[in-house]
């Protein structure tokens, strides 16, 4: 099983383990005067529910039996009262308990959001989102349903069957011996069932993971199953899941099919005795007739947690599994932590030093091998490269995503291990190459909520970055949403959008991860347009793909296997024929071309358009 890749999800351990109750528990301490309060109406209840069948009792052989018809009224009564009050307690207890519950859910979530929000890139690189999601939401969910039906609710059945067992015994406990005469058995079934459906339950679990699993994989990846004619394979994978998943809860039908009829056998069993026994005892003992009669009413109430259990027992395990899960994940701390003393500069110069940078994501496998060079402040570097060359990589140690294993970045000259984590991250502006915007309006995915940045601010962003018109057009403006993360939006107005972000914020060192995809010609030029706004007076670090920025940075290093190949300006590198010469060649020559049709066709492309603002 341990190749499972589920099966570490749904490992099920004991259905009580001392030490994740207490500190379960621990998330309930800051509500325990609402706890004693829901205990108090669960002692209650439990209380007017013992007390029902002793007022039967009662109306029977004090009232019917002598013919009493005025003081039946009086009992009548009392009972109805017992059930209100019953009603009431009920409802106390059952919310005073979920609200509780609730609250404490509340924290956790809270908890682990916190946490996650902290943890480093390569916990992310390790823990797949579903799996995520999971802990932060299905697991919370298990854990509350033990707040509200398996604690209490196992607290109130012990409440009921002692309670019960101890009210037979006092009202004639030759009668109650009789009855409780078959509770070894039913004992002995009971544990012979959980220990079946425990079973059953753990696999069914193993199996539903599957089963999401795979009907999640092939709706992310319908497009590309439905391109290559898969779905009659498709079909097949998911059928023998799902064929698997009946069986397993066949399974637990029959195990049901069988515990229930028994318990309802040995309950008709013990009510049967009671009546026999119970009617001898009436002849040699004078026993009373009321007696029988509240035994039967007891025994039926008590035959109710044993049929409940087995769905209790299941909501413990659970339970118990969730949170091992939750507090491994909530005792997982960040590698990447700020050292003792971090320092937290205002405002930056912006330079930049790579030392000897090694960094491998696996162990032993390094991805970055020596890569030194220095950005001055407000120079411009351009990375470019084959793919999984290291430039992304290069762009995430600088911004501290990972932790490097040899060497040292400096940022104005401080090693970003000094330096406060937040505050160094809040002086680089990052622009990714797929941009991620997030569900609001535009005016939100520009300031991302930061209200430190002004609505005027704002609009200045989006202007200079060229976007402005375009959300002038949409209606509602800057009070637009964004749908379906932005899937409204062009590839070209969603880079337009990111620039707008990052000029709003205003860094002092702009990182850029260029996207790949080609735009329209219109939209290369405003892309152009707003990037030159955007690293006005910045030092910038550029993964280039496009020809106009590589020609416009100060330096270009060519960055080949982990290694920096060959730097230096673009004629420079042209004219030593090396990797950049060759790699020029191969990947623009197609740029070159569709440069030089622009160019004859709107006297403007977007080569010449540079070449001339640069200048
Ligand atoms: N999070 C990660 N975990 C493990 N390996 C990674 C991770 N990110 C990148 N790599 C590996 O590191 C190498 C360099 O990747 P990187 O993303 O830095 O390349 P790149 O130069 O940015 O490529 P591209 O031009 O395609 O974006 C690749 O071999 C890649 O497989
Ligand atoms: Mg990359």
């Amino acid at each position: 099983m341990s190749q499972d890749p589920h099966a570490e999800d749904e490992i099920l351990g004991k259905a009580y383990d001392a030490r994740l109750m207490r500190r379960i528990l621990r998330y309930l301490q800051p509500y325990w005067k609402l706890l004693a309060v829901a205990l108090a109406f669960l002692i209650s209840h439990t209380a007017t529910e013992l007390l029902r069948p002793y007022i039967t009792k009662i109306a029977i052989d004090r009232y019917i039996a002598t013919g009493d018809i005025g003081g039946l009224d009086s009992m009548v009564l009392i009972y109805l009262g017992t059930v209100i009050a019953g009603f009431i307690f009920l409802f106390i207890q059952t919310y005073t308990t979920e609200y509780a519950g609730q609250r404490a859910m509340h924290d956790l979530r809270m908890q682990i959001f916190t946490h996650l929000q902290r943890q480093d890139m390569d916990y992310f690189d390790r823990n797949p989102v579903g799996r995520l999601m999971t802990r932060t939401v299905n697991d919370v969910e298990t854990l509350n349903e033990l707040f509200s039906t398996g604690v209490v609710g196992l607290m109130g059945d012990v409440f009921i069957v002692f309670g019960i067992a101890g009210a037979m015994l006092w009202l004639d406990w030759k009668l109650a011996l009789i009855a409780l005469s078959v509770f070894p058995v039913i004992i002995y079934a009971s544990r012979f069932y959980r220990r079946r459906a425990r079973e059953v339950y753990r696999e069914s679990r193993l199996i539903l993971a599957r089963l999401n699993a795979r009907l999640q994989e092939t709706i992310a990846g319908i497009a590309t199953i439905q391109v290559f004619g898969q779905e009659g394979k498709m079909y097949d994978r998911f059928q023998e899941i799902n064929s698997n998943y009946r069986n397993v809860l066949l399974r637990s039908v029959r195990y049901n099919a069988v515990f229930f009829p028994i318990i309802e056998i040995f309950s008709a069993l013990s009510i049967g005795l009671v009546l026999w026994y119970g009617g001898w005892l009436i002849g040699i003992d004078g026993l009373q007739a009321g007696v029988i009669v509240a035994f039967i009413q007891y025994l039926q109430r008590m035959y109710q947690p044993i049929r409940d259990l087995a769905e209790k027992y299941n909501i413990m395990q659970a339970a118990m599994a969730s949170s091992e899960r939750i507090f491994t994940t909530l005792d997982t701390q960040p590698v990447i932590q700020n050292s003792a003393a971090p320092v937290m500069p205002a405002r930056l110069r912006g330079a930049v030093e790579f030392k000897d940078v090694w960094l491998s994501y696996k162990h032993g496998e390094p991805i970055l091998k020596g890569i030194s060079f220095t950005a001055r402040p407000g120079e411009r570097l351009a990375l470019v490269g084959a793919t999984g060359g290291g430039k992304t990589s290069i762009v995430s140690a600088l911004c501290r995503f990972y932790e490097i294993d040899r060497g040292s970045i400096l940022v104005d000259g401080v090693d970003i291990r000094d330096w406060d984590k937040q505050a160094l991250r809040q002086q680089l502006g990052l622009v990714l190459q797929d941009v991620f915007l997030f569900s609001g309006d535009i005016a939100s995915n520009i300031t991302l909520g930061d209200e430190r940045i002004s609505e005027a601010r704002m609009i200045e962003a989006a202007r200079r970055a060229q976007i402005a018109p375009f959300i002038e057009r949409l209606p509602g403006g800057y009070r637009a949403e964004v749908q379906e993360r932005g899937s409204t939006l062009s590839q070209g107005q969603r880079q337009l959008l990111s620039f707008a972000r990052a000029l709003a914020f205003d860094p002092r060192i702009l990182i850029l991860d260029e996207a790949t995809s080609s735009v329209d010609t219109e939209t290369e030029l405003l892309i152009q347009t707003a990037l030159e706004e955007l690293l006005k007076q910045r030092t910038a670090i550029i993964v280039a793909h496009r020809l106009s920025t590589i020609k416009n940075a100060d330096r270009i290093l060519v960055i080949h296997k982990g290694q920096i190949w060959e730097q230096g300006g673009h004629d420079e590198l042209l004219a030593r024929a090396g990797l950049y010469a060759r790699l020029y060649d191969l990947q623009y020559r197609l740029e070159r071309q569709n440069g030089a049709n622009t160019e004859a066709s709107t006297d403007s492309g977007p080569m010449s358009a540079d070449q001339s603002e640069r200048s």
